[in-house]
């Protein structure tokens, strides 16, 4: 069994080594950077499973007062296939359900393109959409 909780600080470092487990950080983003831009926003939305005081994965979840977003959903490879990450993502709409916010999207990488039937099956579909960045501060 594992439990979901929010984010403190003493979890900072095993999240980052979790995202490299995962191969979730990009050169582009500073993953401690991240993590502080994200607890400055106080939303409650960062959650993590945590088995036998140990963490397992992590959900940086989002609400811009338009729609939700979803960002590093990530289970260490050890427990993946385990349900948890169903369990992160129906946590943190729950929440978001909670505050009003009225849809949920996320981005996949196109190399990590196989994760799309994991979020298929929970209910989300594919959008007609092109998407666009611009860096507006470097790391
Ligand atoms: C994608 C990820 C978060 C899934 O976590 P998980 O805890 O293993 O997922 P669940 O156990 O809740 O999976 C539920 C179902 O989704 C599907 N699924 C899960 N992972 C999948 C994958 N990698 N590819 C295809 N389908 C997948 C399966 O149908 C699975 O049910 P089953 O195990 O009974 O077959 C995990 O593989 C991961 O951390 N990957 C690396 C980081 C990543 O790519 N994150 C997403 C960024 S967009």
């Amino acid at each position: 069994m594992f439990i979901i909780r929010q984010y403190i600080d003493t979890d900072l470092e095993d999240i980052i080594t979790l995202w490299e487990a995962c191969d979730l950080t990009r050169p582009w983003n500073n993953p401690e950077i991240d993590i502080f831009r994200k607890i400055a926003q106080k939303d409650g939305l960062f959650l993590l499973a945590v088995k036998d005081e140990q963490l397992i994965a992590t959900v940086m979840g989002g609400y811009d007062g338009h729609c939700g977003w979803v960002n590093y959903l990530a289970v260490h490879p050890h427990y993946q296939r385990n349900g948890v990450a169903t369990a992160l993502l129906q946590q943190l709409e729950k929440r978001l359900i909670a505050i009003g916010c009225p849809k949920l999207q996320l981005l996949i990488h196109k190399e990590n393109i196989d994760v799309q039937s994991f979020y298929e099956q929970l209910g989300y579909e594919e959008l007609e959409v092109i998407c666009l960045g611009k860096r507006l501060i470097q790391d």
